[in-house]
């Protein structure tokens, strides 16, 4: 009577049953190894993205060249900042529309490198007039180089 009694009270005591260990990654997981990386890598890598006055392009170019960056991509792009685009004057003339014809500049640099090339165009960019652009750091994942087929930081 007491052994079963005791029996009882183990069992009403004894922890929920669990779901059964899942041995293959979730779904999610298992996409996001379909290309390849490193944990390691996102901190290794960062994307700069600047948005220049288009006058100042080579100036820039040429300095973050000297510092030895080993590629970049540019755009020809159209924006606005707190003026709204009023105000602005693009090549003499003042832009009655909102957006204002700028360079954008993107580049993946090693992520100890970031705040040179941060420096670099901020110095190399600026006039001190208003619409001197931006510049944004964003986290990189991944980088595969077509040619060779490297990855990661060796890619850049
Ligand atoms: N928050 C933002 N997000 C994305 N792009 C932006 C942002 N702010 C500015 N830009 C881009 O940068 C360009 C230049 O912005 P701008 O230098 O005019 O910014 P601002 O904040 O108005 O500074 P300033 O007062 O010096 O003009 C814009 O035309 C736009 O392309
Ligand atoms: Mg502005």
């Amino acid at each position: 009577m007491a052994r079963a009694l005791l029996t009882r009270l183990h069992e009403r005591a004894s922890p929920v049953p669990v779901a059964p260990v899942q041995l293959s990654a979730p779904a999610y997981r298992q996409k996001q190894t379909s290309f390849h990386r490193s944990p390691a890598w996102s901190e290794l890598m960062k994307k700069i993205e600047a948005i220049i006055k288009p006058f100042k392009l080579e100036e820039v170019r040429d300095g973050l060249t000297g510092l030895g960056v080993q590629g970049m991509t540019i755009s020809e792009v159209k924006g606005f900042g707190r003026q709204k685009g009023h105000q602005e004057i693009y090549r003499g003339a003042e832009y009655q529309v909102d957006f204002i014809p700028k360079i954008k500049i993107e580049l993946i640099v090693e992520a100890d490198r970031t705040q040179d090339v941060l420096d670099l165009i901020q110095e190399k960019a600026r006039t001190g007039k208003i619409g001197d652009g931006k510049i944004f750091v964003l986290p990189v994942e991944a980088c595969q180089r077509i040619r060779t087929g490297e990855s990661g930081p060796d890619a850049l």
